[in-house]
């Protein structure tokens, strides 16, 4: 049975990078699965909307149709997507048969001195409206199925813990019981810079 695991929390709390780890893991146990990063479904599917609430919510659906879609056919979902509004992620809990919320916590002071992109400074300089965090509600979860600690705890104990759940729900192979399987790291870093050279992504 497939399932769809979403990654929500601020801008710069760490979703890419965890989501990435998990995902390529679950290929490594055998896993058809698939990552939907926001700004890869911005850049193809969401080109059109901005950060305003019902713009939001249309992209968080749109990613959870998608999901919902991909699950139909055994595949997981892997989702990084901030996620702002409780109400957008409770409808896809709604649709999709198997949700796993992992609640990326990292307090506001953290993701803000990290600044990877640059993006709260502009905020902040008023350049950037609706910013979440900033100028924009972020709606904690409150029975996430998963809290990962990225200001406290490293890359590997979080990874870790998202892949103990899924392994306890039975929706994940322990390690110790797959093949060594296809280590598609370096293949998925050859298709990324391919849909950067055709428009489909940014460059890394
Ligand atoms: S969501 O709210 O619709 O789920 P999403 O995860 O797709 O957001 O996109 C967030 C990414 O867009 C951030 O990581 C950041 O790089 C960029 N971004 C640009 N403007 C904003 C904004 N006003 N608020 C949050 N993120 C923004």
């Amino acid at each position: 049975m497939s399932f769809t695991l979403w990654f929500t929390g601020l801008s710069g709390a760490g979703k890419t990078t965890l989501s990435r780890c998990v995902y390529l893991e679950l290929r490594r146990r055998g896993l058809a699965a698939e990552l939907l990063d926001g700004d890869i479904i911005r850049t193809n599917f969401s080109s059109e909307l901005g950060f305003s609430r019902r713009d939001r919510d249309v992209n968080v659906r749109r990613i959870g149709f998608v999901s919902h879609l991909l699950n139909r056919h055994g595949v997981v979902s892997v989702v990084a997507a901030i996620a702002p509004y409780a109400l957008a992620r409770a409808q896809n809990r709604e649709l999709l048969e198997n949700y796993v919320e992992v609640f990326v916590n990292c307090p506001l002071e953290v993701t803000e001195r990290r600044d990877v992109k640059g993006l709260y400074a502009r905020a902040r300089a008023g350049q950037i409206s609706n910013f979440t965090g900033v100028s924009d509600p972020y709606e904690e979860p409150r029975t996430p199925e998963v809290t990962c600690f990225t200001d406290r705890e490293d890359v590997a104990t979080s990874v870790g813990r998202v892949l103990e759940y899924l392994q306890d729900k039975g929706l994940a192979p322990p390690a110790a019981d797959c093949q060594p399987g296809e280590d598609c790291e370096r293949a998925d870093r050859q298709w990324r810079s391919r849909l950067a050279r055709l428009g489909y992504a940014r460059a890394d």
